[in-house]
């Protein structure tokens, strides 16, 4: 198996396409999840075989049982502590958070690295703030290779640090998922369901990963063979109030919903949040195909629940 940033391509050299899942098998980890739950389906779509695992990240000899009783030729972490009903349960499972997002999150890197396999690792990109060289509204978003600048929850400290440790094996494509939106608006995990909830927002551009296009992007990914740090979230920002009105728009005219400060809305959590927006010339380059966050957010996630009126 080689790794590289360039991936191999699909072609046989004669230019005609080869069968796409021909020595595929995947291992799934986050089988209960949200982009683990997609995942399987992607692979049942595209006739992928796979396994979910049932070991637990902290256990590294469950993690070789999986392997070994799979065989996979790609494994996949979808799986970590990312708190319900947010990340602020991180701040009171602090434990917890570290045997997921950073012992196993490690164990699992290294453990393919001892296989040779390559890890598709979907993480986040919450270690970064807008600040005075990324300032709100500039458009100039944080690239791959950035330092990061925030570690306000525990939630971001996890992930931050343990993409610091993971980013120099060879065979990890680190993608770093952020404010995931998705068809499913029932979904606990997608951000409309969550803001449509919230009694008030805050009001920011952000960076957003609409899970839809880009979760079958990362399985293409892995049959390309990449590896390195991806910011993974569709190019440009939305604010909420933006997301909401599209809500109102395609989904419930009557909804209506109330703004409160950063400063009003620290009162009510028990970790400051952070809000960015990246740079996305690197995925881009390799998928140009990828819309921006407005264009694919109506295409996947609105238009297909047009008029459904979900409050
Ligand atoms: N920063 C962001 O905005 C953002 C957004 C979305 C996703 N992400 C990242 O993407 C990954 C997947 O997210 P998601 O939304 O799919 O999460 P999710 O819906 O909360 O699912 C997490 C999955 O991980 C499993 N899990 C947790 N700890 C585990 C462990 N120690 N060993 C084995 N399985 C474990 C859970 O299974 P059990 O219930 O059995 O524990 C569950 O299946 C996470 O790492 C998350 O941080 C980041």
């Amino acid at each position: 198996m080689e790794f590289g940033a360039n991936g191999n391509g699909n072609c046989n050299g004669n230019g005609k396409a080869k069968p796409i899942t021909l020595g595929l098998k995947f291992l799934i980890y986050g089988r209960t999840g949200c982009i683990g739950g997609m995942l399987g389906r992607i692979c049942e779509a595209q006739g992928i075989p796979f396994a979910y695992g049932s070991g637990r990240l902290e256990d590294r000899e469950s993690l070789r049982d999986d392997i070994a009783a799979a065989q996979p030729s790609h494994v996949f972490n979808a799986a970590g502590a990312t708190g319900r009903p947010n990340v602020d349960w991180c701040e009171f499972n602090k434990i917890e958070t570290l045997r997921s997002n950073v012992i196993g999150a490690l164990n699992i890197a290294d453990v393919c690295w001892e296989k040779g396999l390559p890890l598709i690792f979907y993480s986040s990109a919450c270690m970064y703030d807008y600040d005075s060289d990324h300032p709100l509204g500039s458009g100039i978003g944080f690239t791959e290779n950035e330092p990061h600048n925030f570690k306000g929850s525990f939630f971001s400290k996890t992930k931050g640090m343990v993409e610091e440790l993971i980013k120099d094996y060879e065979n990890v494509c680190i993608l770093r998922v952020r404010m995931p939106i998705m068809s499913d608006l029932t979904h606990p995990r997608n951000t409309i369901k969550k803001i449509i909830g919230y009694e008030k927002v805050v009001n920011i551009p952000n960076a957003i990963s609409v899970l839809d296009e880009l979760i079958p992007i990362s399985v293409e990914m892995a049959k390309r063979n990449l590896t390195g740090v991806w910011n993974f979230t569709n190019p440009g920002v939305l604010s909420h109030n933006e997301l909401l009105e599209m809500y109102r728009e395609y989904v419930d005219p009557n909804f209506t919903w109330k703004n409160f400060t950063v400063e009003e809305q620290d009162k009510v959590l028990a970790a400051p949040r952070c809000n960015m927006e990246l740079d996305i010339t690197k995925l881009k380059r390799e998928f140009p195909e990828l819309l921006p966050i407005k264009e694919s957010a109506i295409k996947y996630v609105f238009e297909p629940n047009k008029k459904k009126n979900l409050a």
